[in-house]
């Protein structure tokens, strides 16, 4: 429907009068349907904005549901249910007849089943919002009218918008000097599609995809090393709750080379040989593996988006540069999520994906980046919201710690699943909360209460006041919260 109202932009020669000419005209034009730029859509659209979406993926979703967050949770969800079937069913009463195996193929059904299911699902939700969804990739013509090239293979055409949103996400950091193949050397995408369980895996990289992917793939029976360039896990937890993780990650079977830089992989064959070397020492190591991932982080992209042609201008870290208000030097260029500042997460994105929209709208919206919560899917989870205790001493700033630990919440103890704590930090003086860390079973659930505190300024006092449900995991919370300033009940 909507390509016959647009005539191919190469059909005219007579300048680029005739050709915008016969653009589709939009209120707001979002490049990416990734979280940050879907979610813009259909705000956008539910403000009143006559919208379109760019995505040249062919399908909705973004790096999240397509590559990221969505597929890899549902291996970790069903590689944990694995673990609990060969470990723990039969001290929780549930005798298993035969052997329980992995099967892969289906475990990748599953996978696949849950990524389709919900990036339909954000087709159907922009068609329910009346939003043009435009399959193929967008690059600037100028300041108001964007190529777009159709993933069918038809000939490219314009749309002109009065206010544009830049989406287009992020791509994996290439490792110099080791080439990703997506079948022995393989990048976060490749990792969350292999066919079979590798024997030896190894990981370059501690951080968020290296110990979720770490979880998965060693649940399902490989020797899985971890190569960390620092001294420590996590890139960006709290120090004590980072050594923590690595202990109880430890326990489970991960082997940890922190502190050690990657030097060379290659593939040879059906083997990587990875040489290493100890960043303190210089102690230089040989090191074979099945399967090696990169995962040291991710890039802006902007590859083919033409934002030259505009006089967008990047950073050195190639991040589109805004104002507070998402705006680029052109004051109707917004751009959104991971292609820009900030943590590299889906829902930072989709909050700057409404504000973004609310601020086209009404000049106004907002998105407090000193409540961003993190959460690692690993079991147990890890999560955090707010400062943690090195940022608060780096800022000279005077807290009290509240811990509690689960091993003396009475519904962990009943689930038999006790690793881990709650850590509160608030103020000496005014008791309010400046940060929340969690190790521990559904700490990525339990953190909204920490973000919910952290929103509206609330007191360690006025979360242990609130009244929670019994036996549940939350009250690990309120007992943390009323350990900064008193003793708790259960411990
Ligand atoms: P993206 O999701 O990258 O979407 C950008 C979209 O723009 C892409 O679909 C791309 O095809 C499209 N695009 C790019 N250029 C153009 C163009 N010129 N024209 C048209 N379309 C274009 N975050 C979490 O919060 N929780 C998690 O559990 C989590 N897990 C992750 C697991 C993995 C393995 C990975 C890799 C990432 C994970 N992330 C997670 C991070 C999360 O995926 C990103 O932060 C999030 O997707 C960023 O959203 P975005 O909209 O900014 O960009
Ligand atoms: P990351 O930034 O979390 O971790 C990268 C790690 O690699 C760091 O610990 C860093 O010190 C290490 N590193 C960098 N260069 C190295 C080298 N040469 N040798 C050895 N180690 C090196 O990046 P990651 O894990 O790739 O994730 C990318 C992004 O995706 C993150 O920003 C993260 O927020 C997001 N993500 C979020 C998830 C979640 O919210 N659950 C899950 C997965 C990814």
């Amino acid at each position: 429907m909507l390509r016959s109202n647009i005539k191919s932009s190469r059909q005219f020669n007579l300048g680029q009068f005739i050709r915008f000419a016969s653009s589709k005209s939009y209120d707001v034009v979002v490049i990416g349907g990734g979280p940050g730029g879907y979610v813009a859509a259909i705000k956008a659209a539910q403000l009143g904005f006559n919208t379109a979406c760019i995505e040249k993926r062919g399908s909705l979703g973004g790096t999240c549901l397509n590559v990221g967050c969505i597929p890899s949770k549902a291996l970790l969800n069903n590689s944990h249910l694995y673990h609990q079937i060969q470990h723990e069913a039969k001290s929780r009463g549930i005798d298993i007849a035969g052997d329980v195996k992995v099967n892969v193929e289906n475990l990748q059904k599953a996978k696949q089943k849950a990524v389709t299911g919900l990036t339909s699902g954000v087709e159907m939700l922009l068609k329910k919002n009346k939003i043009d969804y435009l399959k193929g990739a967008g690059s600037f013509i100028d300041e108001h009218n964007i190529n777009v090239k159709p993933l069918d293979g038809a000939e490219d055409y314009s749309v002109e918008a009065k206010n544009i949103i830049v989406a287009t996400g992020s791509e994996v950091t290439p490792f110099p000097g080791i080439e990703i193949d997506e079948e022995r050397i393989v990048s976060s995408t490749g990792i969350l599609e292999l066919s079979e369980v590798p024997n030896r895996l190894s990981i370059i990289g501690g951080g968020i995809i290296g110990l979720e992917m770490a979880s998965v793939w060693s649940r399902l029976g490989a020797e899985v090393t971890i190569i960390e360039f620092q001294n420590a896990i996590g890139a960006g937890m709290d120090d004590e709750v980072a050594k923590q993780t690595q202990k109880l990650l430890a326990k489970q079977g991960l082997k940890f080379k922190l502190g050690t830089k990657v030097t060379k992989g290659v593939r040879e064959g059906d083997v990587v040989k990875i040489e290493v070397e100890n960043v303190k020492s210089g102690e230089k190591e040989e090191l074979e593996s099945d399967v090696l991932l990169v995962a040291i982080g991710r890039r802006p992209h902007t590859a083919g988006l033409n934002f030259e042609n505009v006089g967008l201008e990047v950073d050195q870290k190639g991040r589109l540069v805004i104002d507070s208000n998402f705006r680029t030097k052109h004051e109707h260029i917004q751009v959104i999520g991971d292609v820009t500042f900030g943590p590299m997460l889906a829902h930072k994105a989709e909050e700057e994906g409404i504000a973004a929209a609310e601020i086209i709208k009404t000049g106004y919206g907002h998105v407090n980046y000193g409540n961003i919560p993190s959460v690692m899917y690993t079991h147990p989870e890890v999560a955090w919201v707010g400062a943690n205790e090195q940022q608060l001493k780096e800022q000279g700033i005077k807290f009290k710690v509240g811990k509690f630990p689960f091993i003396a919440n009475s519904r962990a103890k009943t689930n038999v699943d006790t690793d881990g704590f709650v850590k509160i930090l608030a103020d000496a003086e005014t008791q309010r909360i400046l940060g929340a860390h969690i190790i521990g079973p559904n700490a990525g659930e339990m953190i909204a209460e920490g973000g919910l505190a952290l929103e509206y300024g609330a007191s360690t006092e006025d979360v242990a006041r609130t009244c929670h449900a019994h036996p549940t995991l939350s009250e690990a919370f309120k007992e943390a919260a009323l350990a900064t300033f008193d003793k708790p009940i259960n411990f």
